[in-house]
C-alpha cells in the first residue's frame, strides 16, 4: 500500500469504529451486565454515546470505554465520601482528554461548572460542545497553566503515568494553587499492571527509556505494595487541598488512599 494512503485509511477505520449505532449498541450490552449497579446502569442509559473519532481512548470496544467512565465516577464517590465533601460546584478533569470520563462527571454532578484541560485542543473543544465544560487548553510546562477558578474536585486520570518526577510536582503544584480550602484532588498513579509493562514490556509511556529502571525500582521499595489489598492495576489517591500542598513542597504528604476500593486499568 502507497504510504501516502495509509493516514487516510486509518482515518476512515477510526470514523467506522467510532460509528454512534455500534457505539449504542455497545453501550446497550453493557447495560444488562449483572456487575453493574442500578444507579452505574442508570448513568449508562443516559450518558453520550457520541465518540470522537480521534479519540485515543477508544480502540473499538465501548464496554471497555464506558467502564472506565464508571470506574472513575466510582473513584471520585468514594474519596468524596472519605472527605465529606457534599458539594461540587466546580470541578476540573485534567486531562480530560475527549471526555471518556467527563460525559459521566458531568451526568453526576448536573449543577457543577465543569472545566475541561487537555493539551490537545481539538479534544477540549469536543468536551466543550458535546458536554458543556469550559475548556482550557494546557501547555507542555505545566507551571504555566492557570484556569482563572478554583476547584471543589480535581480529577486527573491518566496524566502522572506519562510524568517525570519534576513535571509530577508541577502537576500537584498547579492542583494545590486550584483547589479551594476543603476541595481534594484524586488522581491516578503508576500502579502493578503499569509496573509490569514498564519492567516486562519495554514500555516506556513516553517517558525517558533511561529513566524507566529508577523508577520500577523506586516503586518495588514503595510500602504500599506490602499491602494485602493492593490489587489494582492503577493506584488512585485523594489529598486534600492541604496534602497536596504539602505533597507538592516535598515533605510527607499526608495523603490519603482510595486504593481498596478503586480499580482503574
Ligand atoms: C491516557 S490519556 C487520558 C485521558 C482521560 N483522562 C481518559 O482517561 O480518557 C492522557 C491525556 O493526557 C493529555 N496530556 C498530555 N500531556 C498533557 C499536559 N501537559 N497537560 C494536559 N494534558 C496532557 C493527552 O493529550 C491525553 O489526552
Amino acid at each position: 500500500m502507497p504510504p501516502a494512503v495509509r493516514p487516510y485509511l486509518g482515518a476512515l477505520r477510526r470514523s467506522a469504529i467510532a460509528n454512534p449505532a455500534r457505539i449504542g449498541l455497545q453501550k446497550r450490552r453493557l447495560m444488562k451486565s449483572a456487575a453493574l449497579s442500578a444507579a452505574e446502569r442508570e448513568l449508562l442509559r443516559r450518558v453520550s454515546s457520541r465518540i470522537h473519532h480521534r479519540d485515543g481512548m477508544y480502540a473499538g470496544s465501548g464496554e471497555q470505554y464506558f467502564l472506565a467512565g464508571l470506574s472513575a465516577l466510582a473513584c471520585i464517590d468514594e474519596v468524596l465520601r472519605a472527605a465529606s465533601v457534599e458539594e461540587v460546584a466546580d470541578f476540573l478533569d485534567m486531562p480530560s482528554g475527549y471526555g471518556r470520563e467527563l460525559r459521566f462527571f458531568a451526568l453526576r454532578f448536573p449543577r457543577a461548572t465543569c472545566t475541561a484541560c487537555d493539551i490537545q485542543p481539538g479534544a477540549t473543544d469536543f468536551c466543550a460542545r458535546e458536554f458543556g465544560a469550559r475548556p482550557v487548553v494546557s501547555r507542555p510546562r505545566l507551571g504555566e497553566v492557570s484556569f482563572g477558578r478554583k476547584f471543589d474536585l480535581v480529577w486527573c486520570g491518566s496524566l502522572v503515568t506519562h510524568l517525570d518526577p519534576d513535571s509530577t510536582r508541577e502537576l500537584l503544584r498547579l492542583f494545590a494553587r486550584h483547589l479551594k480550602p476543603r476541595g481534594v484532588a484524586v488522581f491516578t498513579f503508576h500502579g502493578d499492571h503499569v509496573l509490569r509493562r514498564m519492567r516486562d514490556g519495554g514500555e516506556t509511556y513516553e517517558l525517558d527509556p533511561a529513566a524507566v529502571p529508577a523508577l520500577v525500582s523506586h516503586y518495588e521499595a514503595a510500602p504500599a505494595r506490602a499491602s494485602s489489598h493492593f490489587k489494582t492495576s492503577m493506584r488512585v489517591t485523594g489529598c486534600s487541598s492541604h496534602a497536596v500542598a504539602r505533597q507538592s513542597t516535598g515533605l510527607p504528604g499526608a495523603v490519603f488512599s482510595a486504593s481498596s476500593a478503586c480499580s482503574r486499568s
